[in-house]
């Protein structure tokens, strides 16, 4: 089919390489010149494990072009929405990108008359599709789907190609029998339901999500005080088959794009209806207040950090991406700095988005090298070259041999063994 993506960041992206490899023809679209530019050389804007390679591998088939004009979609029988719905000032949904493109796919549609179907792959309020369907006239020859994606950074491409479950929200069957026909041979539960339906699948996901991430918090800082360890805790009710056993892994708190904007953008919706989410707030106070929780840990070792020297091991939000939005090591850092201890950061790739904003942090270039001469190292995100270390070198080089595991990834035996004061999240 010919399949045209509007918006080529992580999520546009991803998804016009997996259409492609899957034998669609796709034309990826972005306003911004210079990353069309990049996409056309084979260079990918964003970090994400094996996106270069399958982008090199479709563009040599000549399956996927990029271009900055609308008017090369004329003949896509499929327009993929998947531009940003950034965070307003207020809390919500910031709806601008989403309204442009569709503006300009009303103008193509009107010049090129065609059967197409509208694909809002984007985050966006409950009502969004309807809306739209509002403004492009949904009708015999234009119809308007929702079709969240559940796309996880780090492991974007693997989630495109094997995803969870397909969710098509669709008011006619003309467009569900149009998306059926798209992911045809994609083994995955499809959920056909309407468009609502669809949309608040994806920010229900996510709350969720983020709910059992604070659960697990809160439940490691009263684990912190009864001596039990979280790790078997959550091991033992993840083996529960209507628990399983992910997402129970306690830590800094969670960060990224996705989880502190859904979660407040579901808020607001719930607001403006007149709803209270009392336990999806009470879900983002935990999260706020978990770096600080983290970091009482350290000051209750070392009371006065003025003048220590720190080793932060890990910034990005997560492992294997070099995205820095709502991270918890930001937070770690601004706290750290207020108390007046210098810190030492190594991040395979985020440290220079982090620098832009804390210039005063020195960067390292191996983790090794963070810990020389620090009072405490502080495990903030679990990267295999921050999880797998030298520890009699670093015990060597430290000045105080403290370790705080934000991710409860080190190895405890390991680095007991080796001398070291370990601290977990949760941990006896
Ligand atoms: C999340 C969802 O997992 C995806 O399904 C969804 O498509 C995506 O948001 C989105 O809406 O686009 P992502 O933000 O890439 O994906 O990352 P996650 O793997 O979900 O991790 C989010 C945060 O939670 C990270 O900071 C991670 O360290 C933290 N986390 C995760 C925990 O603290 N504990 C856990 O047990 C799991």
């Amino acid at each position: 089919m010919k399949v045209a993506v509007i918006g080529t960041g992580y999520v546009g992206l991803t998804t016009a390489i997996s259409l492609a490899m899957h034998g669609h023809e796709v034309v990826g679209i972005d306003l911004v010149e210079a990353k069309i530019k990049m996409l056309r050389q084979g260079q990918s804007p964003i970090y994400e494990p094996g996106l270069e390679e399958a982008l090199a591998a479709v563009l040599q088939q000549g399956v996927l072009t990029f271009t900055t004009d609308l008017l090369e979609a004329k003949e896509s029988e499929v327009l993929f929405v998947c531009v940003g719905t950034p965070e307003s000032a207020d809390g919500t949904a910031d709806l601008s990108y989403l309204l442009a493109s569709v503006s300009e796919i009303g103008t193509l549609h009107r010049s090129v008359p065609r059967a197409r179907t509208v694909v809002i792959k984007s985050t966006v309020p409950v009502g969004t599709g309807d809306r739209v369907a509002g403004l492009l006239g949904d009708c015999k020859s234009l119809f308007v789907v929702s079709n969240p994606e559940f796309l996880r950074e780090g492991n974007a491409l693997v989630d495109a190609l094997k995803p969870s479950r397909i969710v098509i929200g669709a008011n006619h069957d003309e467009a569900k029998a149009v998306m059926e026909r798209l992911y045809d041979g994609i083994a995955a539960p499809r959920v056909l339901t309407t468009r609502a339906n669809a949309e608040l699948i994806k920010y229900a996901s996510n709350a969720f999500l983020a709910t059992r991430i604070s659960f697990m918090n809160e439940l490691a800082r009263l684990s912190t005080v009864l001596g039990t360890d979280i790790l078997t805790v959550a091991h033992g009710m993840g083996l529960d088959s209507r628990i399983g056993p992910d997402f129970l892994r306690a830590g800094v708190g969670y960060g990224g794009s996705c989880f502190p904007k859904d979660t407040i953008a579901l808020l607001q919706l719930a607001q403006e209806q007149g709803v209270s989410l009392n336990l999806l707030d009470k879900v983002r106070q935990i999260n706020r207040t978990q770096p600080l929780w983290f970091l009482q840990l350290v000051k209750n070792a070392i009371p006065e950090l003025k003048g220590k020297q720190i080793a932060l091991l890990g910034l990005a939000f997560k492992p294997d991406t070099d995205d820095i939005r709502e991270a918890p090591a930001l937070a770690i850092i601004e706290e750290l700095q207020r108390c007046g201890a210098s810190i030492r950061a190594y991040d395979p790739i985020a440290s220079s988005a982090v620098q832009k904003i804390f210039p005063g942090v020195s960067y390292c270039g191996t983790p090794a090298e963070a810990c020389q001469g620090a009072h405490a190292a502080l495990l903030v995100t679990e990267w295999k070259e921050c999880v797998q270390l030298p520890w009699d070198e670093i015990y060597a080089n430290m000045a105080h041999p403290a370790l705080f595991d934000g991710r409860n990834a080190w190895p405890v035996k390991e680095v007991r063994e080796a001398g070291f004061h370990y601290t977990g999240v949760g941990r006896s």
